[in-house]
């Protein structure tokens, strides 16, 4: 038996995560297996409910399942609220709590999409690399922090980039194991040309790569890196880097795929994991059954390989819904002419459809 803590949070991350939960039953069904899901609010829903963006008990759901999914959180309603009760807090307290440090978000393009990425076919045609971004520490977590009024009027605020030794050390490790599983070639992003932490960052790096001889590495500054996904994506393999500038290229990265709305991910620790689709709460089109769900689908394959090491059902999760574009339904991010256009449920039906035993 399988324990799942379910999250669906804001906007359009419940619809989603009712399609990645149709998924999981039908796993179930299929496979005869048990996989029990609980579900609790996070993020504005939560606020709305308790006045917090998350409570205690639903912290404790989460430590307790084999494996958390998350929709996603918060939306225009909850845009006046200060930080630290910002529904964005869910998400980083259950980050952060869970100490899901490895953050694997793969892209990749799907050949039936090619065409849909802002790029020309031939420059993504195939694409398929890695990024590890660091979860639970950098800025997103330094201290100080803060707004503080100054002697001389005005205000100043404050964030602090840091890393220590252990926490670049275990998410260098995670990519240049993951890179050993692919082409080999780890590419460590960072601004050491003027950040110290970068500095110490690389040079971690580099340490850890000694027991990974055969593993290639090369480091790129993040604006380089920048430029290097839009001019030549296909040269990368793994991606490592900080927890803002993994933030930032992803988003960057998602596009080369056609859309946000296809992008899956899972953070991982040392004992728990948490699933999410990269696309936000998109509070513009939620409640109108058109949001993709692909993305929370495949997020649930990575679930089944990394959680359950169900790696066969996680390859027949990804089929199906390669099936289901090859078909050629598409939800509204991905449509093209010629194509059908299909809303999120009826999308999460046909790939759930399309899930058969071996
Ligand atoms: C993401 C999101 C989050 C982040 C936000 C919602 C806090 O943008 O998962 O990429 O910045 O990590
Ligand atoms: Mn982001």
């Amino acid at each position: 038996m399988y324990k799942i803590a379910v999250l669906p949070g804001d906007g359009i991350g419940r619809e989603v995560t009712e399609q990645a939960v149709k998924m999981i039953r039908r796993l179930g069904e299929v496979f005869h297996l048990v996989f029990e899901m609980d579900e609790a609010l996070v993020g504005g829903a939560s606020i709305d409910r308790f006045g917090a963006p998350i409570v205690p008990e639903t912290l404790t759901l989460a430590q307790n399942a084999d494996a958390v999914f998350l929709g996603a959180v918060g939306g225009p309603k909850w845009d006046s609220v200060e930080i630290s009760k910002r529904p964005e807090k869910a998400l980083l307290g259950l980050r952060q709590s869970l100490d899901v440090f490895a953050n694997l978000r793969p892209i990749r393009v799907f050949p039936e999409l090619a065409s849909q990425s802002p790029l020309k076919a031939e420059v993504v045609k195939d694409l398929d690399f890695l990024i590890v971004r660091e979860l639970v520490g950098g800025i997103y977590f330094g201290t100080p922090r803060g707004v503080k009024s100054l002697p001389s009027g005005g205000e100043a605020g404050v964030n602090t980039e840091i890393y220590t030794t252990p926490e670049i050390e275990r998410i260098a490790k995670k990519a240049f194991e993951f890179a050993r599983r692919r082409r080999r070639k780890v590419t460590s992003v960072d601004k050491a040309n003027v950040l110290e932490s970068s500095q110490l960052w690389r040079k971690v790096v580099n340490q850890v790569r000694q027991s990974f001889p055969d593993v290639a590495l090369d480091h790129r500054y993040v604006d380089d890196c920048a430029m290097q996904l839009i001019r030549n994506p296909r040269q990368f393999d793994v991606i490592v880097t900080t927890n803002l500038f993994g933030d930032i290229l992803s988003d960057e990265s998602a596009m080369l795929t056609g859309s946000i709305g296809m992008l899956p991910s899972a953070s991982l620790g040392h004992s728990h994991a948490l699933y999410e689709p990269v696309h936000g709460s998109a509070p513009d089109i939620a409640g109108k059954d058109i949001a993709n769900p692909l993305a929370a689908i495949l997020s649930v394959a990575m679930m089944m390989q990394y959680s359950f090491n169900l790696i066969e059902l996680a390859r027949v999760v990804e089929q199906a819904v390669e099936k289901t574009l090859a078909e050629g339904y598409r939800t509204l991010d991905i449509d093209q002419e010629g194509m059908q256009r299909v809303g999120c449920s009826k999308m999460g039906d046909l790939v759930a459809q399309r899930i058969k035993n071996l």
